[in-house]
């Protein structure tokens, strides 16, 4: 079924929004506002449409040339054909609205902080797929698990398309088979590529089976014929609904890809979380010291910590730093980057932050939280209890965030402020910071 739409809007989730004749709402994968468009369904749900565009009938003037070959069918990019300005523009439209709907409540947030537009991932996940009788190494396609062979990417940092090329012919020579979700035959899930600002490449190979029979050759061939890798790490991971999971070992180089922000170092294991464009983390602790330098703190807790970002750039400003982070692996890391840093004010404990929360006693002047995409939901009320003076909200979902932050307002925190930094440039996703205070507490 087809039908002639215009677009009004952008919103939450990578997709836009219009109208059919009778005013049901419709949700589209492509399309920029004022735009109209002949569009197919892809599906029915009860209270929302999904439709695809098929032709744009009138185009936007902030459309533009698109920047890679597989847009759009590629997932990893939603925007790369708006100009940057509106790709800005309407991601402070979407957090305010999130806002607006979920929590009930106006914002106005400042510009959303820019970023470099191209090559800014520090690390890409590439799915190998099998693709005209070879292995391939691409990304999702849209709205769909099934991959896309990739043409030029735009997202990973400058060598990236280069070493993937490089990866895909050794790994076709060896006649390594991909991993298929469906069929479960074959080995290889994904190979990925991490970078630190400091120029060093880590790539891991991820298995479905703990056996990779053709390792050692490709191994060897790798250290010799991709010098520019300087760690090769194998990991283990038979679960299919994460990718980055898993015992690893490491086949030569360091165990750890070294970073460094204002002269701290963090160590970051292969399978550990971290901000992926490095740039924008900069700016983020930037702002955040900023926020804390308006005031003296004795004790910070740095809820869900990773290897320890915000808790080591921070920790001089603390008497002390308690952090809680539920990977063993990044707990760890944490602790090194500790003594690597010689910062003897800082503690974590590997624990489920919500168990963590629950018998959690005394107060903390300073409460970063940190989620992942799905946030905290009402556990995050038992904050209240500790009494924080601020508490920073860090979060990459604005409609978690949004619900988390209405529960923290139905216990009495206010907003003092919120900033968007666009993490994710060509994509619908960003990061927002909200600073909270409690009445109470002050
Ligand atoms: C979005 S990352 C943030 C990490 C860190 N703040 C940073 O900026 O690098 C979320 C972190 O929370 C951890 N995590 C996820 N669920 C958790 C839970 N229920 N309890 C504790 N940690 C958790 C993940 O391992 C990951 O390191």
């Amino acid at each position: 079924m087809e039908q002639k739409l215009l677009v009004e809007k952008l919103v939450a989730g990578g997709v836009s929004l219009a109208r059919n004749d009778d005013g049901k709402v419709i949700f589209l994968t492509g399309g920029y506002p004022g735009e109209l468009i002949r569009a197919r369904r892809l599906n029915t749900k009860r209270d929302f449409e999904l439709w695809e565009p098929v032709e744009i009938l009138k185009e936007s003037p902030f459309r533009r040339r698109k920047l890679c070959g597989s847009f759009p069918s590629c997932g990893g990019c939603d925007w790369q054909d708006l100009e940057y300005q509106e790709q800005l523009k309407w991601k402070k439209i979407i957090v305010e609205e999130q806002f607006r709907r979920i929590a009930k409540i106006e914002v106005v947030i400042p510009d959303v902080v820019p970023s470099r537009e191209k090559h800014y991932r520090n690390k890409m996940e590439y799915v190998a797929f099998h693709s005209s009788g070879e292995l391939n190494l691409g990304l999702k396609r849209k709205a769909s698990d099934r991959p896309v062979q990739l043409d030029g990417c735009v997202l990973g940092n400058v060598p990236f398309e280069d070493l993937r090329k490089r990866f895909q012919r050794l790994l076709n020579e060896h006649s390594v088979k991909p991993y298929n979700t469906k069929t479960k035959t074959g080995n290889l899930k994904h190979v990925i590529l991490r970078k630190s600002s400091r120029d060093e490449i880590m790539a891991i190979l991820i298995t479905k089976k703990s056996e990779f029979l053709e390792l050692r050759p490709i191994e060897k061939r790798i250290k010799s014929e991709i010098p520019q890798v300087n760690s090769l790490i194998h990991v283990h991971n038979s679960r299919d609904d994460v990718n980055l999971r898993g015992p690893y070992r490491v086949l030569y180089g360091e165990p750890v890809l070294t970073e460094e922000i204002d002269g701290i170092l963090y160590q970051i294991p292969p399978t550990s979380f971290f901000q992926v464009n490095t740039w924008i983390a900069r700016k983020i602790l930037h702002y955040v010291s900023g926020v804390l330098s308006e005031r003296k703190h004795s004790n910070l807790l740095d809820l869900f910590s990773g290897v320890g970002l915000f808790s080591l750039y921070l920790a001089e400003s603390f008497e002390s730093v308690l952090a809680v982070e539920n990977s063993a692996v990044s707990v760890k890391a944490f602790e090194s980057n500790a003594r690597i840093n010689q910062l003897e004010n800082v503690r974590v404990l590997k624990e489920n932050v919500a168990s963590f929360l629950k018998k959690a006693h005394g107060k903390y002047d300073v409460v970063f939280i940190d989620p992942p995409r799905s946030g905290v939901g009402k556990p995050i009320t038992m904050i209240t209890r500790l009494k924080p003076s601020i508490l920073v909200y860090i979060s990459c979902n604005p409609t978690t965030l949004a619900r988390d932050i209405s529960y923290l307002m139905r216990s009495g925190f206010r907003i003092e402020d919120i900033r968007a930094f666009d993490m994710f440039p060509q994509t619908h996703h960003l990061e927002t910071i909200v600073i909270l205070k409690h009445p109470l507490s002050l």
